[in-house]
């Protein structure tokens, strides 16, 4: 596997990350949702970084079917989602590719009514975007290629690693 952002390097990103989030909502006491799976690692990196009182919540999102490397049908869970009505929402996911699921996931948390809403991603495809919906947060851009690690998975697996790699086409089986 090629190592596209070492341990050291995604440190330094997400604590740039948390710099802004906490200039941007000085005074606020932000909601950051996070989106189950991939999320977990970055948010958790990122909410110990974020000088601010927060509230931590979750959604679900599924896109990936079996092998596939492309998405499917999108399918999202919001039961574990807090009250959000009236409260600044951050949505923090781990990689914005065509961005469907992130623009689906802010059209149903507007539902609910928050005072505001913005979005985190910890990566971007670079040339994938089907939506128009522009995250606020970008930690570092990325080929289009298939990349696991901190967080992010091909068939369930290499979530755990520290660093960000691209999976080898051997690896891949569509
Ligand atoms: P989107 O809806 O196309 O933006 O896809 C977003 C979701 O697809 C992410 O939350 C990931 O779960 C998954 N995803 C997209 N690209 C990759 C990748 O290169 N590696 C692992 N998961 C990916
Ligand atoms: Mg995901």
């Amino acid at each position: 596997m090629k190592i596209l952002l070492d341990a050291e390097q995604i440190r330094t990103g997400v604590a740039r990350l948390a710099r802004q989030v906490a200039v941007d909502y000085a005074g606020r006491s932000p909601a950051l949702i996070g989106v189950l799976t991939g999320s977990l690692v970055f948010l958790a990196d990122l909410m110990r970084q974020i000088d601010l009182p927060l509230r931590i919540g979750l959604v679900q999102a599924r896109s990936y079917r079996g092998a596939a490397t492309r998405p499917g049908t999108l399918e999202l869970h919001l039961d574990l989602l807090p009250e959000i009505a009236g409260q600044d929402v951050l949505l923090v996911d781990d990689i914005f590719d065509t961005g469907h699921t992130l623009d689906a996931l802010v059209s149903q948390l507007r539902l609910q009514q928050p005072r505001s809403l913005r979005s985190a991603v910890l990566l971007r495809k670079q040339g994938r975007q089907a939506v128009k919906l522009e995250p606020d947060y970008v930690g570092f851009e990325v080929p289009d290629v298939f990349v696991v690690g901190y967080g992010l998975d091909y068939q369930d697996a290499y979530r755990h690693l520290p660093y960000v790699a691209q999976l080898d086409e051997a690896e891949l089986r569509d």
